[in-house]
């Protein structure tokens, strides 16, 4: 199974944007700030497990739709409770303009 997977180009995520997406058979979301830094996260709150590609940006910060934890896009980590887990992140690069994210083996 290949470790890299290029998941589109970086014009198709707009600031302040959740894009949700399937890889290797698991859910992440694409998520790119307002000051435009992009990461890709699980698509898991870490509060209850719940999928949280319903949330919104606000500046650096994801926030879960459930109960309103907030998370740094850039490094998945809880910000605010209920939430005291961070989000799993993959590591990402961008060359020529397109995104492309690595699974740990
Ligand atoms: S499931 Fe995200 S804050 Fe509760």
């Amino acid at each position: 199974m290949p470790n890299k997977y290029t998941i589109g180009e970086e014009k198709d995520y707009p600031n302040g944007s959740i894009t949700p997406l399937e890889i290797a058979g698991q859910d992440y979301v694409v998520v790119r700030a307002e000051d435009g830094s992009l990461s890709v996260l699980r698509d898991e709150c870490s509060h209850l497990q719940l999928p949280i590609c319903e949330g919104h940006v606000t500046e650096n910060r994801l926030v879960c739709p459930w109960h309103g934890a907030s998370f740094d896009i850039s490094t998945g980590a809880a910000l605010t409770l209920p939430a005291d887990e961070p989000i799993p992140c993959l590591r990402h690069e961008l060359t020529d303009g397109k995104l492309i994210v690595h699974l740990e083996e």
